[in-house]
């Protein structure tokens, strides 16, 4: 290649870097009008604003100075739209899925109804949606699928129905997810098993129905599991004792039965916080291992039907709730009770009256069951009195039907 040559070459470089600029910022141009419109067309289904927070949303301001937007500073495109809290009312714009530099989406505490748009799939560079306390109906769409980069998800306290989709398992990076309080129906699906980065699995109060995945077991970094309220049935999978990042753990009000594993609260769940079992089919003892769960604060095993003796409580100096009433614990033998001695903050139940020993109102208040006579109960009544004597708590009587 001679001069020439190498002049033409450079030229032609000169031209084609010269071509990529224009066309490159003809297209962050396009790219911003888009968010700009793509915003205006969300604000345009909002129906009421009464706190005003859209009125900033005017022409007078470019739109990065939205309340409730930051944008990237480099090209300035819509990284975070946040209005939570805004008493907002309307429909989520399908449009929504035209940001797609969004990173965060935050609507929970407004009223937002209708369904979610499939659109939000569009949303690939999206690590938080957090659509809580809404009214969302309909089904949770499918497509979040595709926002792979996804870490926290959550859809609680909606009316959303329909099953899990099974296309949320290849969501590799998630997090959290909860979708408390809203009618979901069917079974978890085995996919979920997939979701190895998962930290909380939030699903109570909903008409999930079913057993409890196997699979769930593979969830290593899980510490928060909720299943509760829901009609999940069976046994709870050995797979599931076998994770030990676990902290808190409710399987409360569902058709489970089986007794509990020897070592839980030691060998087994040995970070465990708080446990609630409460309103199932469980039986047999309570594991003597539960006196080494040093760090358990709430252990709720209330309408079961455990029996024998409690384990001592003595080296549970974080406990503050305790809850048995409703089983058939107890040998009706004279140490029955020891463990009572063993508890600091100190609960008694008897037969016909619940005497709770509380440090505010009576609904913060820990019961402890019993299946003890009145009369052979007085005992445990003094041990009672004269600890929330000790520690001016407020004393309270109410009987079982009462309370029920
Ligand atoms: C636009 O919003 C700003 C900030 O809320 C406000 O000060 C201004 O008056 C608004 N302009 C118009 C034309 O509404
Ligand atoms: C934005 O999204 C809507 C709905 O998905 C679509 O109809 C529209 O064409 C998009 N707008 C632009 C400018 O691409
Ligand atoms: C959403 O709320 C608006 C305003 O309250 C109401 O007019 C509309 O019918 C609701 N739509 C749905 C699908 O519930
Ligand atoms: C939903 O995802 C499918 C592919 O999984 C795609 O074909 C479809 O266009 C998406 N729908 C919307 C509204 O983005
Ligand atoms: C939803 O509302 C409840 C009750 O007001 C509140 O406790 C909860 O924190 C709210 N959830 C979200 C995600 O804001
Ligand atoms: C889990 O992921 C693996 C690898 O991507 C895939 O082969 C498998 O089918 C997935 N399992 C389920 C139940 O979706
Ligand atoms: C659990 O419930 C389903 C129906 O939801 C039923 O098909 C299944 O047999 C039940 N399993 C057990 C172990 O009771
Ligand atoms: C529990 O974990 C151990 C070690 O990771 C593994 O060998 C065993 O198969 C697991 N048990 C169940 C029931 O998953
Ligand atoms: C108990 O909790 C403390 C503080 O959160 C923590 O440092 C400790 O490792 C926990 N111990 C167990 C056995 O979980
Ligand atoms: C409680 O912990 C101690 C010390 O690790 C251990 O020797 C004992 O066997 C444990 N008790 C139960 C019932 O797990």
């Amino acid at each position: 290649m001679g001069f020439r040559g190498i002049i033409i070459s450079i030229w032609s470089i000169i031209m084609q870097l010269f071509l990529l600029m224009v066309t490159s910022s003809s297209l962050r141009l396009g790219e911003n009008e888009m968010n700009r419109q793509s915003l205006l067309a969300f604000k345009a289904e909002i129906m009421s604003d009464p706190l005003s927070i859209l009125s900033s949303w005017n022409e007078s301001l470019h739109f990065c100075q939205w309340q409730g937007i930051a944008c990237s500073r480099r090209h300035q495109r819509v990284t975070v739209l946040d209005l939570r809290s805004s008493q907002l009312n309307g429909q989520l714009s399908p449009h929504i899925g035209n940001l797609s530099f969004l990173r965060t989406l935050n609507l929970q505490n407004n009223n937002f109804n209708n369904t979610i748009p499939q659109e939000i799939g569009r949303l690939f560079r999206l690590q938080q949606l957090r659509l809580g306390n809404n009214s969302f109906s309909g089904d949770i769409p499918f497509n979040i699928s595709r926002c792979s980069n996804l870490q926290i998800l959550r859809m609680d306290g909606n009316h959303l129905r329909g099953k899990l989709p099974i296309e949320i398992g290849s969501l590799s990076k998630l997090q959290v997810l909860g979708l408390r309080k809203n009618t979901l129906s069917g079974e978890i699906p085995p996919s979920f098993g997939n979701l190895s980065s998962l930290q909380v699995l939030d699903v109570p109060e909903n008409n999930l129905r079913g057993g409890i995945p196997n699979v769930l077991g593979q969830l290593k970094s899980l510490t928060y599991l909720s299943l509760g309220e829901n009609y999940f049935n069976g046994t709870i999978p050995p797979s599931i004792y076998n994770l030990s990042s676990i902290t808190i753990i409710s399987v409360l009000l569902n058709e489970l039965h089986e007794t509990l594993p020897p070592g839980l609260g030691h060998t087994i769940f040995p970070n465990l916080q708080e446990f609630y079992f409460g309103g199932n089919q469980f039986s047999g003892p309570i594991p003597n291992s539960i006196s080494n769960a040093s760090n358990l604060s709430v252990f709720s095993i209330s309408f079961n039907e455990f029996t024998g003796k409690v384990p001592s409580l003595a080296r549970l100096s974080n406990l503050y709730r305790l809850a048995f009433d409703s089983n058939n614990l107890g040998n009706d033998e004279e140490g029955d009770l020891d463990f009572i001695t063993s508890l600091a903050n100190i609960i008694a139940f008897a037969n016909q009256l619940i005497l709770i020993c509380s440090q505010r109102t009576a609904v913060e208040a820990e019961i402890l069951g019993y299946k003890h006579s009145r009369a052979g109960c007085f005992p445990v009544f003094e041990v009672c009195m004269s600890l929330c004597c000790e520690r001016q708590w407020v004393f309270v009587i109410y009987s079982n039907a009462q309370y029920a």
